[in-house]
């Protein structure tokens, strides 16, 4: 049984600031760490959680893979968006924060969380939206394709792969990213080449359906939309 929350959870809906969000986040992960759940609710300001809301349909079933504590799922399903949310991850601590977190909202009929060895094992669906956001930066660069591959194969006919990762053009965005991971997990990142992700979506037969480079603060982000036809 969880302990009583601090404060209650602010509602949002899909229009909400990054200010709002940060309330919501807040409120939603008290059961996380301190460090962990300040670094949670200010990620709305460095990540378009707006942007990647305009292409969940309502009542969608969504898979997100790489879903560390779970903020886009606990997102979709405080903003009433979605039938059904499945997080995977390779890594355990941070799936018992979206656990908590989902339960604070009530939520844990809606959403659920599974440790993984590899995408491969994550739940087959097919699912209406399969998002990966700020994964594939983290995983080997020869392995980056195959990851791809097991995500893109859960998009249902006319479902959609929410695609997001910070840039890889070269300037100051890239670096503050790299010097940002570096100081959080000691690892200097290899972002994904650009092109890279619209060959491989090639291959699965899934097309570009929106492009956008997303400047926000020093930080520089590369969606991409793809969408698998119906027949
Ligand atoms: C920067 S975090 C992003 C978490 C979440 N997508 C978000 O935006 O809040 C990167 C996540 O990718 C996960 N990850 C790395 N390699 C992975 C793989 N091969 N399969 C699934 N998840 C992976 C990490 O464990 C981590 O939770």
């Amino acid at each position: 049984m969880l302990a009583p929350a601090s404060a209650s959870i602010p509602s949002v809906n899909a229009s909400a600031t990054p200010a709002q969000l940060r309330r919501f986040f807040y409120a939603a992960y008290c059961d996380t760490p301190t460090p962990f759940r300040l670094l949670g609710a200010l990620r709305p300001y460095v990540c378009p959680f707006d942007k990647l809301l305009q292409f969940v349909r309502d009542g969608a079933e969504v898979l997100d893979v790489g879903c560390g504590a779970g903020s886009f799922l606990t997102l979709l399903a405080a903003t009433k968006k979605i039938r059904r949310g499945v997080g995977c991850d390779v890594m355990a601590a941070p799936l018992q924060s979206a656990r908590a977190a989902a339960a604070r909202l009530g939520a844990q009929g809606i959403l659920s969380f599974e440790h993984v060895g590899s995408v491969a094992e994550a739940p087959e669906g097919p699912f209406d939206i399969v998002a990966m956001v700020d994964v594939l930066h983290h995983v080997p660069p020869g392995n980056r394709s195959d990851v791809f591959s097991a995500a893109a194969k859960r998009v249902r006919p006319g479902g959609i792969f929410l695609y997001k990762d910070m840039t890889a053009r070269p300037g100051g965005r890239r670096l503050a990213h790299n010097i940002d991971d570096y100081i959080f997990t000691r690892e200097w990142v290899e972002q994904v080449p650009e092109g890279a992700v619209e060959t491989w979506a090639g291959d699965h037969r899934l097309a570009l359906v929106h492009d956008e480079f997303i400047p926000r603060l020093i930080y520089g982000h590369e969606l991409r939309v793809f969408q698998r036809p119906e027949h």
